[in-house]
């Protein structure tokens, strides 16, 4: 009875307790309010001081980007916002956070980073993963670098990026899914869903971020920063679309552009950021500046000083401040001014609280401190980013079917890039190791056994020293095969990383051309962010494969390609030119005004056609297509209709097929592409298997084009349907 009695009377005093605590809760502390409630409540307590420190976002931890060095964490001001957090575990981060906390109304900090290909199980680059075509895996792999990235204490990636790239010399062209824009809409949405999942409250999920609005890939001449001239058309047609794809996906955040795009700095640009994503989009997340954007209106001239950027830059539509600190400096006096009104600094706050209560920030703002070996390369996490690597490679050439090598031959493994590590990382490598990537070479040992490969350098990978080519060349003649493995530094691509020339450099073509004169058969595998001009060195392979920088399951995914034991299935999503001076150069050009179809536009010197063109690559077995089928050839708006194309595989082992549809105008008021890429769907065929591929066609969407004001139209007349090189054709009658 006694015990009963203590047990009531300390139920009552717990529950007399918490009620005093919940009366003291103020609303937005209340888990149990609506969003928009907690942060109009938490905004109505602010000073404007808080206000504008939760829009700046300074760094915190280190910082591998060489430019974006800024001053480390110490003496950073608690009340900031938001950080970008360049630290592999949350140690830093939960110091930081607990600051935060502290102060007088407790607004958690929210920490971003750019988990571009993996946190720290890196994946291939971007433009790699578009040629796997195969937007369900990918879709895992960025779930599994979101993953890592908030188990580590960052619950916001600066991805995917979707700038649509035609021009290989800019280095940021491995950050995107090649050079059509429906290729970089679908990748996008996929990576959206991968990243932000069902929740982003989700303590295994992060904020995705879609950037660089807009046009920063028509950066002119590939240098980085620079000028981009897009005519409104061309906007709507070719770099809008995967932005409005992500938004539409449920994006959370936007990045504002470095670039000035036809006369106006993208950073301060009311149609895009204001018209276009907030009013026609109803995009209600939070847009944030890219690293010093800001700052460099000034660098523009659209701006005289910092304070006329920052007044700029809110005014148009940024929210959030990245790394210059020009709002914390310049905001508040605008304000005292009279310039500035408190309602435009009121919304951009209003989009980052949210942020931070649709993360959950409020109710679990510290991260657990988890051991690396639990966070990073799980098993099964590493097989799903070794078979993306498998199925990005492309195979460019294949000669009296040299690959795959032939069993119990001995192969010389030689080239800079043979035992390397660090470059096949590729550049945003996030946080990681060149010691946890499997090279080419110890790849190949596992596949094939150590006993059967000789390995040599042969030189580096710039350096014009050929002193390593006697030991190669020796190991070349001592086998029967040679897997020279070519390319890129990963420095060489990434941000600010542009190259005027594209081809390989000298020495290792010298290498390369050597190691033919031995009249060894000889596989070329290619390591690089960027297509590559490769016609000094097609000849000299027999057989050439495309790798990109495939992460650190790398050498192992070349290893089962290799061997057979993976039939490759990436096909290009971005043309390699013949020579820098085709540039830019893309299947889906405009018709010209002379000489018909094909590729235009003559040169004296070389053949206007690419190297490779997009969507092309080989497989060791082939696929036989039908005639396409549609269920009408008389086509209606708002009546969708099927076509269908059956693929088999009518060669010697099993493989997966990607069929890319693409549709043609007959005509159109407004020039319209000579074809146009509206949807490819990837599957696996058995050897002697026939599978059917089908596609349900939206006239308007799927047949219909934009104008420059973004309107959609659909002209009635007759269009090409075209899949595997078979085409039917379809009326469209209003
Ligand atoms: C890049 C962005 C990146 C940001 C933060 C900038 O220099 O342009 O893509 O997200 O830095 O690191």
């Amino acid at each position: 009875m006694k015990k009963t009695i203590i047990l009531s009377l300390s139920i009552l005093i717990c529950g007399m307790q918490s009620y005093a605590k919940q009366k003291e809760l103020y609303p937005y502390q209340d888990a149990r309010r609506t969003i928009d409630e907690r942060v109009e409540d938490l905004l109505s307590r602010m000073t404007l001081h808080e206000k504008v420190m939760q829009i700046t976002q300074l760094r915190a931890g280190n910082n591998d980007q060489p430019q974006n060095q800024l001053e480390a964490m110490k003496g950073i001001d608690p009340l900031m916002g938001s950080f970008i957090y360049s630290n592999s575990d949350c140690k830093v981060r939960n110091q930081v956070q607990e600051a935060a906390l502290k102060t007088r109304l407790g607004i958690p900090a929210l920490f971003g980073y750019d988990v571009i290909h993996g946190f720290r199980s890196i994946y291939s680059v971007p433009l790699g993963v578009g040629c796997s075509w195969n937007t369900e895996l990918y879709q895992k792999a960025c779930a599994i670098a979101a993953k890592e990235a908030r188990m580590s204490g960052v619950e916001w990636t600066f991805a995917p990026m979707i700038d649509v790239s035609r021009d290989p010399r800019w280095g940021r062209i491995m950050e995107c899914y090649g050079e059509d824009t429906y290729a970089n809409s679908r990748f996008c949405v996929a990576a959206v869903k991968g990243f932000q999942g069902d929740t982003i409250s989700n303590p295994h999920n992060v904020a995705a971020c879609l950037k660089h609005f807009i046009g920063y890939g028509a950066s002119e001449a590939g240098r980085d920063y620079v000028y981009t001239e897009i005519s409104d058309q061309t906007l709507w047609d070719t770099y809008i679309p995967p932005y409005e794809a992500g938004v539409k996906a449920g994006a959370k955040t936007v990045m504002s552009a470095f670039n000035c795009m036809s006369g106006i700095a993208t950073s301060a640009n009311p149609y895009t950021l204001k018209e276009i994503l907030r009013n026609q989009w109803g995009f209600n997340g939070l847009v944030v500046s890219d690293w010093a954007s800001v700052k460099q209106l000034v660098d523009q001239r659209v701006a005289l000083d910092r304070k006329e950027a920052s007044f700029l830059a809110i005014t148009n539509g940024v929210d959030m401040n990245m790394g210059d600190n020009c709002f914390p400096e310049n905001l508040e006096p605008l304000v005292q001014e009279g310039k500035l009104d408190t309602y435009t600094i009121d919304n951009a706050v209003r989009k980052v609280l949210k942020l931070k209560f649709e993360l959950g920030l409020f109710e679990n703002p510290m991260t657990k401190d988890i051991p690396e070996s639990k966070r990073f390369k799980h098993k099964e996490d590493l097989e799903l980013i070794r078979q993306l690597a498998e199925e990005s490679f492309v195979l460019l050439k294949n000669e009296n079917q040299l690959l795959p090598l032939q069993k119990g031959k001995k192969v010389a493994v030689v080239g800079p890039l043979a035992d390397d590590q660090d470059d096949l990382l590729g550049q945003w490598k996030g946080h990681g190791l060149a010691e946890d990537v499997v090279s080419v070479f110890q790849g190949m040992k596992k596949e094939f056994g150590a006993e059967h490969l000789i390995h040599a350098k042969g030189c580096d990978i710039e350096k014009a020293d050929t002193s390593g080519f006697a030991e190669a060349i020796e190991a070349v003649k001592k086998s029967d095969i040679a897997v020279v493995v070519l390319g890129e530094n990963r420095k060489w691509a990434g941000e600010s990383a542009s190259r005027s020339d594209i081809q390989l450099p000298v020495v290792q073509v010298q290498l390369l051309k050597a190691v033919k004169r031995t009249g060894k058969p000889v596989v070329l595998i290619l390591s690089n962010g960027r297509p590559l001009a490769l016609t000094n060195v097609e000849s000299q392979a027999d057989a050439i494969l495309e790798i990109w920088q495939p992460g650190i399951e790398g050498g192992n995914a070349c290893a089962h390609v290799l061997s057979g034991a993976v039939c490759p299935s990436g096909k290009l999503d971005v043309t390699f030119p013949r020579s820098v001076g085709q540039v830019p150069i893309y299947y889906n050009r405009r018709w010209p005004a002379r000489n018909g179809g094909g590729w235009n536009g003559r040169y004296q010197d070389i053949p206007s056609t690419p190297l490779y063109e997009f969507g092309y690559g080989l497989s060791y077995t082939q696929f036989a297509a039908s005639d396409i089928k549609t269920s009408t050839t008389t086509v209606k708006r708002g009546q969708p209709f099927k076509v269908e194309i059956s693929i088999t595989n009518t060669g010697k082992c099993n493989g997966k097929e990607t069929v890319h549809w693409y549709i043609a105008a007959r005509s159109s008021h407004i020039a319209r592409p000579m074809k146009e890429l509206k949807f490819f769907e990837k599957k696996e065929i058995q050897k002697g298997e026939t599978i059917t591929y089908q596609w349900t066609v939206d006239p308007l969407r799927d047949l219909g084009f934009v104008d420059k004001v973004g309107h959609k139209f659909l002209h009635p007349g007759e269009y090409t349907i075209s899949a595997c090189g078979k085409s039917i054709q379809v009326n469209v009658v209003d």
